[in-house]
């Protein structure tokens, strides 16, 4: 069974040629010029999209527990940034990609750490990821460790020339965004620098926003603005801006983002788990808001797994306003085609379409105790049953990067 854009499924054969779908249809085998993946009764999904992560963080977990947002940044994730190496960032990076490839996560967007951010690019490069990433921005803030605090003018040349390397390489598989981490840890000087230069380049601008009451009251004593207002004042509202969380809007933020084609990143796990709050991601939807979804950093909910996140954004909805509020068809579209629309990628990725990249994953949900199966429906299956373990195969890009026949990753990834 696969699934387009229009979230029809369908049963038939899907063939790959290079870096794309070339033909969906019955009784392509024959014209597959080399490997044939016998899928039968088995459920092939594009890939998810997840438009919130943070690789740096991946072997934070376990280590920063307990804590709300501002606490545990400066007391924990801060000092532990700070910490980070050349080898400590890629090892984080590629532990982290091994993670989202093996629970058929095909892209994301990245936000790194200050330094060393050319290492998880390479991790990037090298474990065939889907990604744009970017070093994380942030010359302002207290109890920043030193180790962490930027110039203005390093901060933003330095994420030029990281823009420079890395943007549209590897087939365009890599990509590159801006990321002020919030505005907490940025000057207006900074901000003002990444709108300029974020429309020069035409790349998006990756950042955290109104994800916690102590940080919008930070926000509203030191800048005189709501959070969302602050950034509309500053020129940064618009198609090109991702937030991530934004779960403390008021009505007037709700409408800046509407209205300036502002996308918003969904992040339950972390929401519960930092005590931050419960997003009103219906509301954004109901105002045509484009809303993906993401895992946030691993010691954000000890997890990189988009299979949880989708079941928590829709229990999320349910307890508090009934249970066909956020259905399985708009939860798995939010994790697939809503991601890439966050992106700006719609046109690539997200669905399986004739001339899309071929970015996608074989679940086998066979052993599943349903009966009669064959009438279960499957968006519920997967969104409410289905877990990493019955991820079998990914590809992105058109490549194998999970294999079903061994259940290991390809490339340096083996080393997981
Ligand atoms: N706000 C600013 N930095 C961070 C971060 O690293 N993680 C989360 N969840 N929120 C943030
Ligand atoms: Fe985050």
């Amino acid at each position: 069974m696969t699934m387009n854009d229009r979230l029809d499924t369908f049963v038939g054969d899907v063939l790959l040629e290079g870096d794309r779908i070339a033909r969906i249809g019955a009784c392509l085998e024959e014209e597959a010029a080399d490997r044939v993946v016998e899928a039968r009764g088995k459920t092939l999904l594009p890939g998810f999209v997840q438009t919130h992560i943070h690789l740096c963080q991946t072997l934070f977990r376990g280590r920063a527990d307990d804590l709300e947002l501002l606490d545990w940044l400066r007391r924990r994730i801060w000092p532990l940034e700070a910490a980070h190496d050349e080898e400590s960032v890629y090892v984080s990076a590629l532990l982290g990609i091994g993670e989202l490839i093996r629970s058929g996560t095909t892209t994301i967007l990245d936000m790194e750490t200050v330094h060393h951010t050319q290492h998880a690019f390479e991790a990037i490069r090298e474990t065939g990821i889907r990604a744009i990433s970017g070093k994380v921005m942030m010359d302002y803030g207290t109890d920043v460790p030193t180790a962490l605090q930027e110039r203005t003018d390093r901060s933003l040349q330095e994420s030029v020339d990281l823009l420079e390397a890395w943007h549209g390489k590897e087939n365009g598989r890599i990509r590159y965004a801006f990321c002020p981490r919030f505005v907490v840890s940025c000057t207006e000087e900074l901000l003002v620098g990444v709108r300029d230069l974020s429309a020069k380049y035409d790349v998006l601008v990756h950042t955290h926003a109104s994800e916690n009451r102590g940080e919008i009251e930070l926000v509203e004593r030191e800048r005189g603005m709501r959070n969302v207002v602050y950034l509309d004042h500053i020129g940064l509202a618009g198609p090109r801006l991702v937030l991530a969380h934004s779960i403390w809007l008021n009505d007037e933020e709700k409408r800046i983002i509407a209205e300036r084609g502002v996308k918003v990143t969904h992040c339950p796990g972390s929401n519960l788990k930092l005590a931050s709050g419960l997003a009103e991601t219906p509301d954004l939807l109901a105002r045509r808001v484009r809303v993906g979804i993401g895992a946030d950093g691993a010691p954000c909910n000890n997890n990189l797994d988009m299979f949880q996140e989708m079941r928590l954004t829709a229990y999320i909805q349910k307890v508090q306003h009934g249970p066909t509020v956020m259905d399985a068809r708009t939860v798995l579209r939010m994790a697939t085609m809503g991601g890439a629309e966050v992106l700006g990628m719609e046109s690539e990725i997200g669905s399986i379409e004739v001339g899309k990249k071929a970015d996608l994953q074989l679940l086998d949900l066979t052993d599943f105790h349903t009966y009669p199966s064959y009438e279960a429906d499957p968006f519920s299956r997967v969104v409410y049953a289905a877990t990493r373990g019955d991820v079998d195969t990914v590809w992105i890009d058109g490549r194998v990067v999970l294999d079903g026949r061994q259940h290991t990753t390809i490339d340096k990834a083996n080393v997981l």
